[in-house]
């Protein structure tokens, strides 16, 4: 009977962020200077880290892979934002739906592990600066790297399994830009409730106990500087607080999309936005303009391709 239903839907239609053509328009501005930066501020990061031998360390191989997470994550979701803005066909397919979900979670999964990793690496440095180099040492960041693009395959499969069979037979309009799982579950026609439920536990608890570890970890380090020097205490504050405002903005959206799974005000989708355009921009920003080595770095690249 299901199987009947199913092929009922095989596509869905994206309702986007508004209706109104000025706000469109404003978007498409927007968004598409945005992903620029993006594309271009990420690809400077990655190549940096490459090709200057003064950044292979733990710290900035660590901060590429953030880079390149970042930057998959607004190509997966900003070209096709703004060229269904741009053309007004707003359907995507049910194949194309669930292969976003699906990139989308390995992807936001990963990072996550990865800015727990920058997090240990920062803890290390910090407090145990003498044994850093052996215990961050080359083995260990592949360990790290690998493990988190593991725990983000892991979770998106996991998540994917149990919904990649539901049945659909009623609307398809998805009130957001992209596809994701709060909104792809509720088209569903059958009850859905376990589901959402198994959502709010896998991807909002995983975003929760992320964000708390980053937060808890972050003040620790702060104790401990703070312990050893007070005068060292503004320049980590500094530092690290940075961190945590990109924290705060990246999981912010995660928290509130998957722990409200009954939105009243549909302002998740507009979170998502810090999400996809902004986080992708702060994280290179922070890391990397507050940064004397990097700074050079990126001079000495950019004027090595002008003058090539
Ligand atoms: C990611 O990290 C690994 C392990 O440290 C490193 O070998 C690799 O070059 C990094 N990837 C990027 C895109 O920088």
């Amino acid at each position: 009977m299901y199987e009947a239903n199913y092929s009922e839907v095989s596509q869905f239609v994206l309702l986007g962020l508004s209706d109104s053509r000025a706000v469109q328009q404003f978007l498409i501005a927007f968004s598409t200077v945005f992903y620029l930066i993006i594309f271009l501020g990420n690809l400077l990061v990655v190549l940096s880290v490459t090709f200057d031998p003064h950044l292979h360390s733990p710290m900035y191989f660590l901060l590429a892979n953030l880079s390149f997470i970042d930057f998959c994550l607004s190509t997966l979701m900003v070209p096709k934002m703004i060229f269904d803005l741009s053309s007004g066909q707003r359907t995507i397919s049910f194949q194309g739906c669930v292969t976003q979900i699906f990139i989308l979670h390995v992807l936001g999964g990963s990072e996550m592990v990865l800015l727990i990793a920058m997090a240990l690496d920062r803890y290390v440095a910090i407090c145990k600066p003498l044994h850093y180099l052996t215990i961050m040492s080359p083995r260990m960041c592949i360990l790290l790297v690998s493990g988190a693009w593991a725990i983000g395959l892991i979770h998106s499969v996991v998540q994917l399994a149990f919904v990649v069979h539901l049945p659909f037979c009623g609307p398809n309009e998805i009130d957001s830009f992209y596809c994701d799982l709060p909104w792809f579950i509720k088209l569903s026609c059958i009850d859905t409730y376990k589901m959402e439920f198994m959502v709010t536990a896998n991807s909002g608890f995983i975003s929760m106990a992320t964000f708390f570890l980053l937060i808890i970890s972050y003040i620790f380090i702060l104790l401990t500087v703070w312990k050893r020097s007070s005068s060292g205490l503004s320049k980590a504050l500094s530092t690290l607080s940075a961190h945590i405002t990109v924290v705060i903005l990246f999981f912010g959206p995660c928290i509130f999309i998957y722990m409200w799974p009954f939105p009243t005000v549909p302002v998740d989708k507009f979170l998502a936005i810090l999400d996809v355009l902004i986080t992708p921009i702060l994280n290179p920003a922070i890391y990397t303009l507050r940064n004397k080595d990097m700074k050079t770095s990126m001079r000495r690249l950019c004027s090595q391709i002008l003058s090539l």
